[in-house]
């Protein structure tokens, strides 16, 4: 499915490829060995596409945009190296973790070598406006992902509380994967806002789908457990939807599953959110923010390149992994 929307940046996206194999390079063994182990794996490398395609749509891919796909991919990896410790996931990719495989201390420092590294390589583009763009992106997903760890296990959570932590920890950086070729190109400020509004909607409604097939999903093509958020107590919206729309006794076994952060109903819990509609909730309100990111396009001219970011806005929503 993600095929034919990578034919159009495919030669930049075979040099951003190998510019993350070459940049993973360190005279530590250990470095190597985690590091090939995650990005060997693969995954989707949805957000460097972004950032091709948001360059070529924008009139044309430059060496800078190719490093900084790598930058923005390298980043990525680094927040699911320490996130797979946080929620002591076991599954990604596939294969187990590189926490599973190697412990929890090598996940952390291999992490730190590659976010730093990603730094590294943002230097080499010599954009201070960039170097903003992307430390303020990190920090915000660091801060996203302290604030989920300290609402897990709360059935109080509200939409907009968890709107709030979505958009840190996930949107903030397919928001910045996009408005990154406009920094580069000197854009003015309102061409920025469009291209990171277009990857902030996209992330959101991305998350929000990641977060119907962590129940839903088959571990065979997600490559991931399916009840990780429920084992880590996260209120996320099927549950949230579940508490405050359902059935009394359909709310009351999702708020018990969660303040226990317990999943051993798991198959309790996702019947009580199916009765409830929270699937189907969640669903379209990853649409609304797929329409909304689509909207945020409306200026640019018309190229193969932004058909393949819309097509790219209705994959996010259409996806099995
Ligand atoms: C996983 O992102 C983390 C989330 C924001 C849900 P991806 O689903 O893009 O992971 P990979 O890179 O394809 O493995
Ligand atoms: C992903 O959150 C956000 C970051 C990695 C920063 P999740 O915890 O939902 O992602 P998965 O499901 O482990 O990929
Ligand atoms: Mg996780
Ligand atoms: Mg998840």
């Amino acid at each position: 499915m993600i095929a034919p929307i990578r034919a159009c940046v495919a030669d930049e996206f075979q040099q951003v490829n190998a510019l993350i194999i070459e940049q993973l390079q360190s005279d530590v063994a250990m470095v190597e060995n985690v590091g090939h182990y995650i990005v060997d794996a693969g995954g989707k490398r949805l957000r460097p596409l972004l950032a091709l395609l948001a360059a070529s749509a924008q009139g044309g891919i430059t060496p800078q945009d190719i490093k900084f796909a790598a930058v923005v991919e390298f980043i990525h990896t680094a927040t699911l190296l320490h996130d797979d410790v946080v929620d002591l996931s076991t599954l990604r990719r596939g294969r187990a973790t590189a926490n599973a495989e190697f412990g929890n201390a090598p996940s952390v420092l291999v992490g730190d070598f590659i976010y730093t590294r990603a730094f590294q390589l943002m230097v080499s583009l010599g954009s201070l406006a960039l170097l903003e763009s992307m430390a303020d992106t990190t920090n915000t997903i660091a801060a996203g992902e302290v604030l989920q760890l300290m609402r897990a296990g709360d059935p109080s959570v509200t939409e907009s509380q968890y709107l709030d932590v979505i958009d840190r920890k996930t949107a903030a950086l397919f928001a910045a994967a996009c408005r990154g070729s406009a920094i580069l190109r000197q854009h003015d400020p309102v061409q920025q806002e469009q291209m990171g509004s277009f990857g902030r909607h996209l992330g959101i409604a991305f998350q929000m789908v990641d977060d119907v097939l962590d129940y839903t999903g088959d571990p065979e093509i997600t490559g991931k457990q399916v009840g990780d958020d429920l084992n880590e107590g996260k209120p996320t919206l099927p549950l949230i939807y579940t508490m405050s729309s359902g059935s009394a006794d359909d709310a009351a076994i999702v708020r018990d599953a969660l303040a226990q952060k317990d999943s051993s109903n798991l198959g309790g819990v996702i019947a009580a959110v199916r009765r409830s509609g929270g699937i189907e909730y969640t669903r379209q309100q990853a649409v609304n923010h797929q329409q909304s990111a689509l909207s945020a396009l409306a200026d640019l001219p018309q190229s193969p390149a932004l058909e393949a970011l819309q097509s790219l806005a209705g994959m996010a929503i259409d996806r099995e992994r």
